[in-house]
């Protein structure tokens, strides 16, 4: 399975998804092989992972590059992908991941790429980030999306400041402290959805 993580604006969580989707599907289960390939020129993942105290439960390797054998590959790609591309990452991948901020300027960036994405909604899941507590905002984004016909996973990853604070240490939430593991919780909901067979989300 290929999962690319790709976003029409950058700074909206895909290598953060990308990195702790990855050490969902590793831990789950220890003997698959998860690769997350490192898409972005800024070299994020792998100057993370090289940072990282522990021995990461997954292979972070260079996208550019040959890929050791993976059941999981996870691909980040750099900040804003062209909307020309969307056509060919859909096509190349299992299943295309578009991390969008809640904040109506993002919502709308991803709206107006709805005539692109309509026509396979078995192959891509809008995810909405840095969600506020409570359901209000991410109510009022599905409903937009609902009504461009766009397929959106009904949670989403809330905000926390441990991810930075995490980030930092190179470790994955989960593994840095109490608030990482609830943190980490909203990435285990849409990892167990996408291994489940993310059309039924
Ligand atoms: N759910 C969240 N809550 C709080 N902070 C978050 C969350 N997700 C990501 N962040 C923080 O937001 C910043 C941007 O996240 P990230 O680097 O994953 O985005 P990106 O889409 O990969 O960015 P770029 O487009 O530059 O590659 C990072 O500092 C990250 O730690
Ligand atoms: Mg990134």
């Amino acid at each position: 399975m290929i999962i690319t993580i790709a976003s029409f604006k950058g700074g909206v969580g895909k290598t953060t998804t990308a990195i702790h989707l990855c050490q969902y599907f590793a831990t789950r289960r220890p003997k698959r092989r998860v690769v997350l390939a490192d898409g972005d020129p800024n070299r994020t993942v792998l100057d993370w992972a090289e940072s990282s105290p522990f021995d990461l439960p997954f292979t972070v390797a260079d996208a550019s590059e040959d890929l050791p054998a993976y059941e999981i590959l996870v691909v980040d790609t750099p900040a804003r992908t062209d909307p020309d591309e969307l056509a060919d990452l859909i096509e190349n991948s299992t299943l295309l991941l578009i991390p969008t901020k809640v904040d109506i300027f993002d919502v709308r960036a991803t709206l107006a790429l709805a005539d692109i994405l309509r026509p396979h909604p078995d192959k891509y899941r809008i995810l909405l980030t840095e969600l506020p507590r409570g359901k209000r905002l991410l109510k009022a984004a599905l409903e937009l999306f609902k009504e461009k016909e766009l397929e959106a996973f009904g949670s989403g990853i809330q905000h926390f400041t441990v991810y930075r604070d995490a980030a930092y240490e190179g470790v994955p939430v989960g593994r840095y402290s109490e608030t990482g593991k609830r943190a980490m919780q909203d990435y285990e909901e849409i990892g167990s959805q996408i291994i489940k067979g993310w059309k039924d989300a």
